[in-house]
């Protein structure tokens, strides 16, 4: 997420003289570089074992789900132009494509909802009935068709609403007739997930407005906490009663293994058991501090977590706290601690309790990926998306058994977490949170005064509440913001264990004076400021890129990889004056060349068929450093030649993220986050009127798409001779 509640990316630079890339790539031992990036790359690849251009194409054709008619020609679409600026305020799909309004902020999902009136005077109640505000990462989980196999035409969408722009969110705007509970419950209903019912209907993809299985998970939603850090200290809060009355204090504490609601749900993953993973991210912009201050490092422990989570008096400005005792950490410290975790919801069972899962650990979860190995292992990638944080894999102390999908339920509580450290070699290690690893001057995370307890149990909780300082303990390498993850499909021959990260960008790093996370975990949220690296090789990364690694021994539970970019994004056609580590036009892959440029990749998706799906999150509206590239966009890619063309671009201002298929490959879901971002609350309208813009009615062909102020929402896109999107 971008926008008014997102942290500042503030953008200094500071020429250095440190090493580039090209310096870094010399030096580094030539055996090692069978897995590196553009032409060469792919080369080297097919004599590792990956996939040709004729490889993939094959792929796609021997994808588990099927071959479809038209699918044996990957991106066979004409390639959409930038959407320079000022932009059209539309979704721009392929000639042959055809893309509609599925669902927006405000539709109804669930029965006793009310159609979106476009003034936003709907209450919270209503809120919770209907579609939240700001959409990110999805799934699509299919239902068994009557011959067995997954249904192409209905399923539930689950998907994240991410955050709220306030003054869109209210028709008076976050603080006109001043700021209210009820406000504050309209914003937090308007977080969190959502699952709603979608059928295809004579050729019409419809929201099942009275679906039994539509869901809202939200803000306030009661959840569980497993794992090892549950019914720890640090877990145990204030009891409320939570009503629109008010949250008041029952005067008991939690058992630490209870938690109301999530919140800042950025993307998502999925277990193969079927059940969905949604990230709690940029949590901490959610509290604030009534007394206007909070601890500090030399405060003690909760002081320490404060910083390096970044939890401050005044938060991202939501004013939750204000109204809401709950969000006050000046009476209520220790809340902060019951976000930032993966979170599992079960998206057929209505009833079922969303699970808090702390062994993969807190952090500013972005997404997370899984991949089952030969050896039916499993693990889950993901990265913390804040400058100069890390990328984290948990794996599974047991296997996955696909026979018996109940037998699964409880792999996501026993394992161990590792962060990575990427080394100049093209190697890399995982490095593993336990009581037993050693921190970077040998001493044992057990030993350790953060994470010291009565026994390992106690340590281990410990190091999964504050797993940010105990990455910074071992010695992780800092990333430029880490935001999804995802894993190359093991087919039609590809057996490796590959999996690929956004790194969005980074304009704290090369620039000011060098620093690094300090290993006792003191370092504020994002204020480190290290020198280039050979996995970050760029100062002031403002277009960032793309790394990927693969398992030693095709295993998730090695701990070892080799890795390499897939891809430096940039402009072809900058003029931005080259610091001594970056030239700003990036390596991609695209013909004619300069033709799929883009910058910022954040989402990040394989499809079953093999291709990649890369969607931004510039900033900038189009100009400045993107004044070339245009509004944000979706683009596909071969992640055997690299090879990349732009597939969409979106309205003003807005951020493409979530992308979602059908199993037939014929019907996919992307998601369109905040048009119009930046709106005042007296003209919502002043640069986007997306998606009323675009269209009158909705893919039903039956919902108005009222005015009034721009939604985030999801478009549906099919082709029109219905053949697979993107062949
Ligand atoms: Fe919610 Fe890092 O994007
Ligand atoms: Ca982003
Ligand atoms: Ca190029
Ligand atoms: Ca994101």
């Amino acid at each position: 997420m971008k926008g008014l509640t997102h942290p500042n990316n503030d953008r200094t630079l500071n020429p250095s003289d440190n090493e580039s890339i090209f310096d870094v790539l010399q030096r580094a031992d030539p055996s090692r570089r069978r897995f590196m990036q553009g032409t060469a790359g792919s080369a080297a690849l097919v004599a590792a074992g990956g996939l040709s251009l004729s490889g993939f194409m094959s792929a796609v054709e021997a994808a588990p789900l099927g071959k479809a008619p038209g699918a044996s020609v990957p991106m066979g679409f004409t390639a959409v132009p930038p959407d320079l600026f000022p932009g059209t305020d539309q979704v721009t799909v392929p000639a042959g494509y055809t893309a509609q309004l599925f669902v927006a902020w405000g539709d109804p999902i669930m029965p006793g909802g009310v159609p979106f009136s476009g003034t936003a005077q709907e209450t919270a109640a209503q809120q919770r009935l209907a579609y939240g505000h700001h959409t990110d990462g999805m799934h699509f989980f299919p239902f068994t068709g009557r011959d067995g196999k997954p249904a192409s035409d209905r399923g539930l969408l689950v998907a994240n609403t991410e955050y709220t722009h306030e003054n869109i969110l209210f028709a008076d705007g976050q603080v006109g007739n001043g700021y209210t509970l009820a406000k504050a419950r309209k914003s937090q209903a308007a977080h969190g997930v959502n699952v709603l019912e979608a059928r295809r209907v004579g050729g019409r993809w419809t929201v099942l407005r009275n679906s039994p299985y539509g869901r809202r998970v939200d803000a306030n939603t009661f959840t569980r906490i497993s794992g090892p850090a549950a019914g720890h200290a640090l877990m145990k809060v204030k009891e409320f009663h939570i009503s629109d009355k008010g949250s008041v204090p029952t005067g008991a504490e939690t058992d630490g293994r209870v938690a109301y609601g999530t919140a800042n749900n950025c993307a998502h993953g999925i277990t193969p058991w079927g059940t969905y993973l949604t990230c709690e991210e940029n949590f901490n912009g959610y509290f604030g501090s009534s007394t206007g201050a909070v601890p500090g490092v030399a405060d003690g422990q909760t002081g320490k977590l404060y910083n390096r989570y970044g939890i401050t008096a005044g938060g991202f400005g939501y004013r939750w706290h204000t109204v809401d005792p709950r969000w006050d950490v000046a009476g209520n410290p220790n809340e902060p601690n019951l976000f930032g975790w993966i979170v599992e919801i079960d998206p057929f069972n209505p009833n079922a309790t969303p699970i808090k899962r702390t062994a993969l650990g807190r952090i500013k979860h972005e997404s997370v990926q899984y991949v089952v190995d030969d050896a039916s292992r499993i693990a889950f990638y993901t990265g913390d998306d804040e400058r100069n944080d890390y990328i984290y894999k948990f794996v599974a102390a047991g296997s996955y058994n696909p026979r018996n999908l109940a037998a699964n339920r409880n792999l996501l509580d026993d394992g161990v977490l590792y962060v990575a450290r990427f080394d100049a070699d093209y190697t890399g290690r995982w490095l593993p949170l336990t009581p037993d690893s050693l921190d970077v001057n040998g001493v044992a995370l057990r030993e350790h005064p953060n994470f010291a307890g009565a026994d390992d149990a106690e340590v281990l909780a410990k190091i999964l509440i504050k797993t940010r300082m105990a990455a910074d303990a071992v010695g992780a390498t800092m990333m430029d913001r880490p935001e999804w993850t995802g894993a190359r499909p093991r087919i039609n021959g590809f057996r490796e264990v590959e999996v690929y990260c956004t790194l969005t960008n980074n304009n704290r790093r090369g620039t000011g004076t060098p620093s690094v996370n300090n290993p006792d975990g003191s370092t504020t949220a994002g204020a480190a400021r290290p020198p280039v690296d050979a996995a970050n090789p760029r100062e002031n990364n403002v277009y960032g890129g793309i790394i990927r690694w693969r398992e030693d021994g095709r295993s998730v539970a090695a701990t070892s990889f080799t890795w390499d970019h897939f891809v430096e994004a940039g402009d072809t056609r900058t003029t931005k004056a080259p610091l001594p580590s970056n030239d700003f036009r990036g390596n991609i892959v695209d013909d004619p060349d300069g033709s799929a440029d883009f910058g910022a990749p954040d989402g990040l998706w394989f499809d079953d068929f093999g291709r990649l799906w890369i969607q931004t999150d510039q900033g900038g509206n189009g100009t400045g450093d993107f004044a070339n590239l245009g509004m944000d966009a979706m683009l596909c890619a071969d992640p055997a030649t690299g090879l990349t063309r732009r597939f969409l671009t979106g309205p003003t201002g807005c951020e493409v993220t979530g992308v979602t298929l059908t199993p037939d490959g014929r019907s996919m879901f992307v998601g369109i986050q905040h048009p119009g971002d930046g709106a005042a609350a007296d003209n919502p309208e002043a640069t986007s009127r997306w998606p009323h813009g675009q269209w009158a009615v909705a893919s039903d062909g039956v919902t108005p798409l009222n005015p009034g102020r721009p939604r985030s929402g999801v478009v549906v896109i099919t082709k029109d001779d219905g053949g697979v999107i993107g062949s």
